[in-house]
């Protein structure tokens, strides 16, 4: 077996994201596949052109067998994708896969990750020394009722024009910028939402349902851009809020108003630093 950089090729691009949705059972079809697969692989690339050192792929006999995806933003490692083929679980692969990955945030004070409920991954995590946040997680169909006042602070849709209020944010809660990854986010998710008036700034991105990397100056403008993206989720849509540790009650108690359900699932992995607040992670990291 070998370790080796992933290339900004679409053929590394198609061969982690086989490896990807066989380790999480990714159905083979359904509406909406296509388009996951367009992502994953332009997301793949993406990291190995913007961080090559944190980009690896496992491969025995010529065939991918693992991948870890990782990025380094201002001084903040972060881990995108961690997998491992099934068939080859528990040998030792994902040990290494890290270690490779892991080596390009040397340097870095922070690390941050989403976690799977994987008990291999928190495994692997812990001994890597992050600290391990259970999580939850908010969906279900979206009771308008609880949305009927819009509150006085507004919420509009945002465009690169915004970058450098949203690197601002991100710097103030976790201490580094996304950087490049906006650019990105922007092209593949439905619509960027930004809040900035005196009271505070904000963002979040909402992509059919899901809502994700919300950062906001304050607990008041996060709830407002949460409420407003939720009110933006089609109607018969599951909307879906993930990975939020017990720091982010404002945002439990914005899911409940709207009828959503909460259960536990995965944990926010972090490694010198606090939970952001108010912050939603983007369970992808772009
Ligand atoms: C997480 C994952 C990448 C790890 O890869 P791997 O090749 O299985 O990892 P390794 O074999 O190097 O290490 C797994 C460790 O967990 C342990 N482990 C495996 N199953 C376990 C279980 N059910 N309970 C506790 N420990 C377990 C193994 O013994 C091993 O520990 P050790 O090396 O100290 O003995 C892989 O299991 C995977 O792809 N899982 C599905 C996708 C996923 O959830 N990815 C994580 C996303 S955050």
């Amino acid at each position: 077996m070998i370790v080796r950089r992933v290339r900004d090729s679409a053929a590394d691009a198609a061969a982690v994201r086989e490896v990807a949705w066989a380790a999480f059972g990714e159905p083979l079809e359904g509406p909406g596949r296509a388009v996951r697969a367009v992502r994953h692989e332009s997301r793949t690339r993406h990291l190995a052109q913007t961080d090559p050192q944190g980009c690896w792929l496992a491969e025995q006999d010529g065939r991918a067998v693992g991948a870890a995806l990782s990025l380094r933003r201002e001084g903040l490692w972060l881990l995108a994708l961690y997998v491992v083929d099934p068939a080859v679980q528990g040998r030792g692969v994902g040990r290494l896969l890290l270690e490779h990955a892991a080596g390009h945030g040397r340097g870095c004070l922070r690390g941050m990750l989403c976690a799977s409920p994987s008990p291999a991954a928190a495994r692997r995590y812990r001994l890597a020394g992050f600290t391990l946040h259970p999580a939850m997680l908010l969906r279900g169909q979206v009771d308008r009722a609880g949305l009927l006042d819009p509150g006085d602070i507004p919420v509009h849709p945002g465009g690169p024009a915004q970058f450098h209020l949203l690197d601002s944010v991100d710097r103030r809660l976790r201490g580094a910028a996304r950087g490049p990854d906006h650019g990105f986010m922007l092209a593949h998710y439905e619509e960027l939402l930004v809040a900035d008036s005196l009271a505070g700034s904000g963002y979040c991105y909402r992509d059919g349902g899901g809502v994700k990397a919300l950062a906001a100056t304050s607990k008041r403008i996060a709830t407002r851009l949460l409420r407003e993206a939720l009110a933006r989720v089609p109607d018969g849509t599951e909307a879906r809020v993930e990975f939020l540790t017990a720091e982010q009650e404002w945002a439990v108690d914005v899911g409940l108003e709207v009828g959503l359900s909460l259960e536990t699932r995965g944990y926010l992995g972090l490694r010198g630093m606090r939970p952001p607040l108010p912050y939603i992670p983007s369970g992808a990291f772009l």
